[in-house]
């Protein structure tokens, strides 16, 4: 088993570049069917999402805009529960139908965060893409209608996502080892 340290912390490999690579194609083909026919745009929320949203985005066949936002909810392990303030909003989504990208919804705080500003900016239809769920830890009721993959409520790394900010260039994910 592939294992990585990062800062005080290990961590073994759970989910291969190979199987990361393959879902998100299917993702974008579920995608690019159905939603056929409409102009979308992707919103990837910053920094944890870049990863995803480059490769699913550039699978995207349909006319399609994409944009980011920033916003932090994380420090160390650990949910601080404090969400800092969203930045970066420059496109007109009055109307429009998004599809919001993010690198994993833990309790929901963020991705109801970002679907309360859509909805405020007038959004017509707003969906949410994550290539990580954790099922176990969601306490909103959002759906979550794009997920890569459902995982156990466990801190992990890698494929854009950070441990106080490293281990984001790891190519597959990697989940924290209990010692
Ligand atoms: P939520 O608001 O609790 O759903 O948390 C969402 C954000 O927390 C994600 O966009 C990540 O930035 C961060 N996060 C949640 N779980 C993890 C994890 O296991 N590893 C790294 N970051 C995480």
């Amino acid at each position: 088993m592939k294992e990585v340290s990062i800062l005080d912390k290990r961590f073994s490999e759970f989910i291969s570049e190979e199987s990361i690579e393959q879902r998100i194609t299917q993702l974008a083909e579920q995608i690019n069917s159905e939603m056929d026919g409409r102009e979308v745009i992707f919103l990837g929320i910053l920094n944890g999402a870049f990863l995803f949203a480059a490769s699913l985005f550039r699978q995207i066949k349909i006319d399609a805009l994409i944009s980011f936002v920033k916003l932090a909810s994380y420090e160390g392990t650990g949910t601080t529960g404090r969400i800092k303030e969203l930045i970066g909003w420059n496109e007109d989504l009055k109307g429009k139908t998004v599809i919001v990208i993010e690198d994993i919804v833990d309790t929901g705080g963020t991705v109801e965060r970002v679907v309360d500003e859509l909805k405020m900016r007038k959004a017509a239809d707003i969906r949410i893409a994550a290539l990580l769920f954790k099922p176990d830890a969601y306490k909103r009721n959002i759906t979550i209608d794009y997920v890569g993959f459902n995982i156990p409520d466990n801190f992990v790394v890698g494929y854009g996502l950070d441990y106080n900010g490293h281990g984001r260039n790891l190519p597959s994910i990697y989940t924290l080892v209990n010692s």
